[in-house]
């Protein structure tokens, strides 16, 4: 007979306190998930009490604060602290985004931080990306052309031919989007999802581009593309306010247009 109730080593107990001295005035809480795969034990969430006083504006400021002064077995990604490097892409009260831009003061009551969701983790906050990377190899980010360069050396695009990249270009692969998304939940291992759809699409846009027919035949597939089912999701979630929803749209519109 089929079992519904979870194994007990997926069940996610409560850790440890650690609290501020006592006659802190501004305290928050952050109740972040941890686990190692080397110490045997199930996941738990630490509750770290934070003196806002001493600490930076950002969730990213809060979980180095926390590393560097309270527990430096906490481990988390983080590299430019300015939403550029995409690496400290993480779950936030239900949402997921990045800590270096996410204020702590947006956040009611205590924090909630997990890692990205349906991702393998490796440790803590650091979910494993190695799929998600696989599959932008797949889709070959590069430029594509037969045509050589012109003697000058460089192949010029017109304001306007530049301008359709934009929305596109400022991704950071944090796969915030990726994560968000119910399709590449249920089927990740085939479904490129949305981030890597939006750079697929960012090609396919770049009018030096001419492998515009090759790429679309690797699209056209009912998973690789076709798993989107416009539940947009992707776009809510995005911190850098991108559009993957409307991108994915735009590959099936240029399939379909050929087809026609
Ligand atoms: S619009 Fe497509 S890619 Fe975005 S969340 Fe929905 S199914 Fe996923
Ligand atoms: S589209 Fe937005 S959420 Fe998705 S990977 Fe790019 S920057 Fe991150
Ligand atoms: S640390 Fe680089 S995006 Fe947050």
């Amino acid at each position: 007979m089929a079992s519904f109730s979870l194994p007990a080593n997926s069940r996610i107990g409560e850790g440890r306190t650690h609290k501020v001295a006592p006659g802190t005035k501004r305290i928050k809480t952050f109740r972040i998930y941890r686990w190692n795969p080397d110490d045997g034990a199930n996941p738990r969430f630490d509750s770290y009490e934070v003196d806002l006083d001493s600490c930076g504006p950002m969730v990213l400021d809060a979980l180095i604060k926390i590393k560097n002064e309270v527990d430096p077995t906490l481990t988390f990604r983080r590299s430019c602290r300015e939403g550029i490097c995409g690496s400290c892409a993480m779950n936030i009260d239900g949402t997921n985004t990045l800590a270096c831009l996410k204020p702590i003061a947006d956040l009611e009551g205590p924090a909630r931080i997990t890692p990205l969701p349906h991702m393998p983790v490796v440790k803590d906050l650091v979910p494993n990306l190695n799929q998600a990377y696989a599959q932008y190899r797949s889709i070959e980010p590069w430029l594509k052309t037969e045509t050589l360069p012109p003697p000058d050396g460089e192949q010029r695009q017109s304001i306007a031919e530049r301008a359709a990249l934009d929305g596109m270009w400022e991704c950071i692969l944090c796969f915030c989007c990726t994560t968000a998304c119910p399709s590449y939940w249920w089927n990740g291992d085939r479904y490129l999802g949305p981030a890597v759809l939006l750079a697929a699409y960012r090609w396919l846009a770049d009018s030096r581009d001419e492998a515009t027919g090759e790429r679309l035949d690797s699209l056209e597939d009912p998973f690789r593309l076709y798993r989107c089912h416009t539940i947009m999701n992707c776009t809510e979630t995005c911190p850098k306010g991108l559009n993957p929803a409307r991108a994915i749209g735009r590959i099936k519109q240029m399939i379909a247009e050929r087809a026609g």
